[in-house]
């Protein structure tokens, strides 16, 4: 048990009858990508990743007193009840109760909402798990705990992380890192800690990410199969220390504000990923044949055109276009005329880093 997040509360202190509190998460995309994990969701590599603006959760927890010893929870998704979400919440609950005493004490209405279109393919497990910590840690602070505002954003990323690995990156704005290594200070398995701002070169806080939705609809490696596809996979010890590399290159690029090894890097982390699933047994091929058509494209406008456009991919077959705010207007044309083209039913979401 980490003893840094055991509750101060007593049960006599949940002498609140009932309440509602709110919260709002963004949505993260990784750069150098969380791909594996040992027992109690501790991740097999460090990561990193921006936090978006656009694209988030937002979340209303109503609590009420009961007798019952049990976990009650009802959730309600875009104004529907989703008995569906409800387990998956359950066990959200059963892993965080040494820390969160009073999951039982109360019955919990979840009402939640997120900013993209539920067919769109971004994953909502890591801004809808970051929301729901927030939600738990104002209320474990209403009950009396009092932890200061660093204190309560520590514990709700540690909290997120045991519903969803990523979603420990959500809890905070800017760029997150994830993972203990010996080159970042204060980096931790246990939680994401904020990259500081005064190591990022400004060109990086004015990042765009255009989401290209090649494919909508349903993911086709749940995260929970695709993290075990790194178990006995015979690269994978090779791609965890790879990734730390990775990382710790990533270090003097953020800072000295180099756009091109920048894009050289994230992309062949993306490429990274989706190889590890084809390598994998059994093997899962994520990209789309125009997943590939427009990643060939904008290589093509690349090497034309010198602008500064580099994309990375989650383990799905949409493509993350990252580039500086600098070149958006010319980027954006080229968007328009060429890549959406590879959108199904012409889709693509425009969303920006939160810094
Ligand atoms: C490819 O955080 O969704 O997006 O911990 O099982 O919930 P669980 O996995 P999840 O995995 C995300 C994987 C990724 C890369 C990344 O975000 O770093």
């Amino acid at each position: 048990m980490e003893q840094q997040f055991i509750s101060n509360l007593s049960t006599t202190s949940f002498s609140i009858e009932e309440g509602s509190v709110n919260a709002k998460s963004p949505s993260n995309i990784a750069l150098v990508k969380y791909w594996g994990k040992k027992k109690n969701q501790i991740p097999t590599n460090s990561s990193i990743s921006y936090t978006l603006t656009n694209s988030y959760t937002e979340t209303e927890l109503k609590f009420k007193k009961k007798q019952s010893d049990n976990f009650e929870v009802e959730v309600y998704f875009e104004g529907e009840k989703k008995d569906s979400f409800s387990p998956k919440i359950i066990t959200f609950f059963e892993r965080i109760i040494d820390y969160v005493p009073f999951l039982k004490a109360y019955k919990f209405t979840v009402h939640t909402h997120n900013s993209f279109p539920h067919s769109s393919g971004i994953a909502s497990s890591a801004s809808g798990m970051s929301a729901l910590a927030l939600c738990l840690v104002q209320i474990e602070n209403n009950l009396g705990a009092n932890l200061s505002e660093e204190e309560s954003l520590k514990k709700a990323s540690f909290l997120a992380r045991l519903g969803s690995g990523s979603a420990c990156r959500s809890v905070f704005k800017g760029l997150i890192e994830w993972g203990e290594n010996n080159f970042i200070k204060g980096s931790s398995d246990l939680y994401g800690t904020k990259y500081p701002d005064t190591e990022i070169h400004e060109v990086f806080k004015t990042f765009h990410d255009t989401i290209l939705l090649i494919h909508e609809g349903q993911k086709s490696v749940s995260s929970t199969v695709g993290h075990n596809l790194m178990n006995n996979h015979p690269y994978a010890e090779r791609r965890f220390v790879e990734a730390n590399e990775n990382l710790e290159k990533l270090i003097p690029i953020l800072k000295n504000g180099d756009v091109k090894a920048f894009g050289e890097l994230i992309e062949h982390e993306a490429l990274t990923l989706h190889a590890m699933m084809m390598m994998s047994n059994p093997a899962f091929i994520l990209m789309k044949p125009n997943t590939v058509a427009a990643l060939e494209k904008l290589w093509e406008y690349r090497n034309e055109t010198d602008r500064q456009l580099y994309f990375t991919l989650d383990a799905g077959a949409n493509i993350h276009l990252l580039y500086p705010a600098s070149d958006a207007l010319e980027i954006e044309i080229f968007i328009e005329k060429e890549l959406k083209a590879f959108c199904q039913n012409g889709n693509y979401i425009k969303d920006k880093v939160n810094f």
